[in-house]
């Protein structure tokens, strides 16, 4: 509900991801300007990074209405078509998950995307019929974690494909404030950058992380948000300095203790901390990564010298100059 109040609706409201935001504005600007639908759009990256929010910008910018599902909700052709056959010409179609998509369910999409042309079979046996219908030109919003979980064929058939990074703090923390604004938290400057350096990059981190700053202050101080107040609920939570929350460490623990540093296959390692290879994938190491704290190899994964040193750990030889 609150994720909903502090959404933003316009491109203009849109904080961060500034390659992203001048690309949207342009592309959308000239759609209009031809009075066309904007072409198939991808948005790809790790979770809370603002895919659906992107989504729903493009439609309120567009002036139409978005219809939205997921891969995995789509089991029959016939799910797919009847959210087809409702969109008004322009509308946008967003398919969260759309990595997740049934073999059958992709292969109506294809001549839909392409030629907005339904084919889908109805009955079956003898009286089964192949049935072709137009559609409106319409947008589809295709949303993944990994623009390599596609097939190549779907992938192929975006027009526009945009890679969503984690956040910078700047950009974090104008995201925060401009959210506390929004919900009415008494949130000094200095709190929200405290927030902002310990939420993985992420909008969605940030605002949970700034209501449940919020409650501690005002049960343990004032309702003023401070850095201090930031600092101490944060640590109540158990998010550290760094941002890293039970699941990271479990995970960079586990390549320490159990693996040497690695290198390590994905499947071990899942096994080791008993969570799924692909949550791995696409939800915590990609943070742990960009921040430099693991890598992947050809080999597997591998901690790096941050790592032993955030946990105050000496180095392995593999890590260490030569001496
Ligand atoms: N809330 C979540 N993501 C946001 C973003 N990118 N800009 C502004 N507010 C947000």
């Amino acid at each position: 509900v609150i994720d909903r109040a502090v959404r933003p609706k316009a491109l203009a409201d849109y904080i961060g991801q500034p390659a992203v935001r001048e690309q949207m504005e342009i592309f959308i600007g000239a759609a209009q300007k031809r009075g066309e639908a904007l072409d198939h759009t991808l948005v790809f990256g790790p979770p809370g990074l603002g895919k659906t929010t992107l989504a729903n910008i493009i439609a309120t910018e567009m002036g139409v209405s978005l219809k939205s599902t997921s891969g995995p909700v789509l089991e029959k052709a016939g799910d797919l078509a009847a959210l087809m056959t409702n969109l008004e010409p322009g509308d946008v179609l967003f398919i969260d998950e759309i990595h997740r998509l049934s073999p059958v369910v992709e292969e109506i999409l294809y001549p839909a995307m392409e030629d907005f042309q339904l084919d889908i079979m109805i009955g079956e046996g003898p009286a089964a019929r192949s049935i072709k219908l137009d559609l409106p030109p319409f947008t589809l919003v295709g949303a993944t974690t990994r623009a390599g979980l596609l097939t190549s064929p779907l992938r192929d058939r975006f027009g526009i494909v945009q890679r969503l990074e984690f956040y910078s703090v700047a950009d974090l923390t104008r995201i925060v404030l401009r959210a506390a604004e929004l919900i009415g938290v008494n949130m000094e400057e200095s709190g929200a950058v405290e927030v902002a350096k310990r939420a993985r990059g992420t909008p969605r981190v940030a605002n949970r992380l700034l209501r449940r700053v919020r409650d501690y202050a005002e049960m343990r101080g004032d309702g003023v948000v401070t850095s201090e107040m930031a600092d101490l609920a944060l640590n109540m939570l158990k998010v550290d300095e760094r941002g890293f929350d039970h699941m990271d460490r479990r995970l960079l623990l586990a390549l320490m203790d159990n693996f040497d540093g690695g290198p390590v296959g994905i499947e071990s390692l899942a096994a080791a901390i008993s969570e799924e290879r692909g949550t791995i994938e696409d939800v915590i190491e990609p943070y742990l990564i960009q921040q430099g704290f693991m890598a992947r190899t050809p080999r597997g994964r591998i901690l790096t010298a941050n790592a032993y040193l955030h946990f105050g750990v000496d180095l392995p030889k593999r890590l260490r100059e030569s001496d």
